[in-house]
């Protein structure tokens, strides 16, 4: 059985004193969705993850946006999974699409960057999706899958048992068209058996979220389709009371 999960994606999103009122005032919704049995995160800038480590409530997941592939080094502006684990930061989201446009983050790169974490006994969040273009020439399929292939190329099924996928249309990111079930469940269900072909029954315990444009109001329709596992949600992951809405929405 796969667990529910909620993870915010706070972007270049909040000060330090910003992010510490949310962590000192998500308390008691956190405790409500693990009773409920939902893992809950935030993925915070990396200059406010101390700060949410220091205030969050337990059981709160605490994720990085981006990480280095090597240790230590020239590798000027860039953060190291040590750094991460000495403050104790576990979970790192890697692909999303503005970090692919913006920063040539490449399925490649991120080979690399979940191998690295993996080996560090900590949980890649690796994102997929494709443009409007594609998805209108119809090889979204296609399209992720290579994302796909080249991500988790070289992966044990044991590995493989422990990445967080986030299928996120990019014409869906933070337009406020997010993606029908219907189209979500599509193409998630493509990659879950994808996944299949690649790493066997391991397949069937691999968490694979929808992301792009969801809200309190839409998050209830994904979670009735059987292979969408919870979401990756930007904008309105960003405010206590929405993040509430999102948490109300999976616990239904
Ligand atoms: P959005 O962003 O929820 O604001 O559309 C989702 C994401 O980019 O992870």
């Amino acid at each position: 059985m796969r667990k529910k999960l909620l993870l915010g994606n706070w972007k270049m999103n909040k000060t330090p004193s910003e992010a510490k009122a949310f962590a000192e005032g998500c308390g008691e919704m956190v405790g409500y969705a693990i009773s409920h049995g939902i893992d809950v995160g935030v993925a915070p800038t990396y200059v406010c993850l101390q700060t949410v480590v220091e205030h969050a409530p337990k059981g709160l997941i605490i994720s990085a946006q981006n990480v280095s592939q090597y240790d230590h080094g020239a590798y000027t502006g860039e953060i190291s999974i040590p750094m991460l684990k000495e403050i104790g930061v576990s979970w790192v989201i890697l692909g999303h699409s503005e970090r692919r446009t913006y920063d040539g983050e490449t399925s490649e790169k991120c080979n690399a960057k979940i191998k690295a974490l993996l080996d560090n006994g900590m949980t890649p969040v690796y994102c997929c999706g494709e443009s409007l273009e594609t998805f209108e020439k119809g090889e979204t399929k296609k399209w992720v899958a290579e994302q796909i292939r080249v991500g988790l190329e070289g992966l044990t099924p044991e590995q493989a048992g422990k990445v967080v996928i986030a299928y996120e249309p990019i014409w869906a990111i933070g337009t406020g068209k997010n993606a029908t079930k219907e189209i979500a469940e599509d193409t998630i269900g493509f990659i879950r058996r994808t996944l299949r072909e690649m790493f066997g029954f391991v397949a069937d315990d691999i968490r694979i979220l929808y992301g792009g444009s969801v809200k309190p109001n839409n998050i209830a329709e994904y979670m009735e389709e059987p292979d969408i596992d919870g979401a990756l949600v930007g904008g309105a992951s960003l405010a206590l009371d929405s993040y509430q809405g999102l948490i109300a929405g999976l616990v239904k």
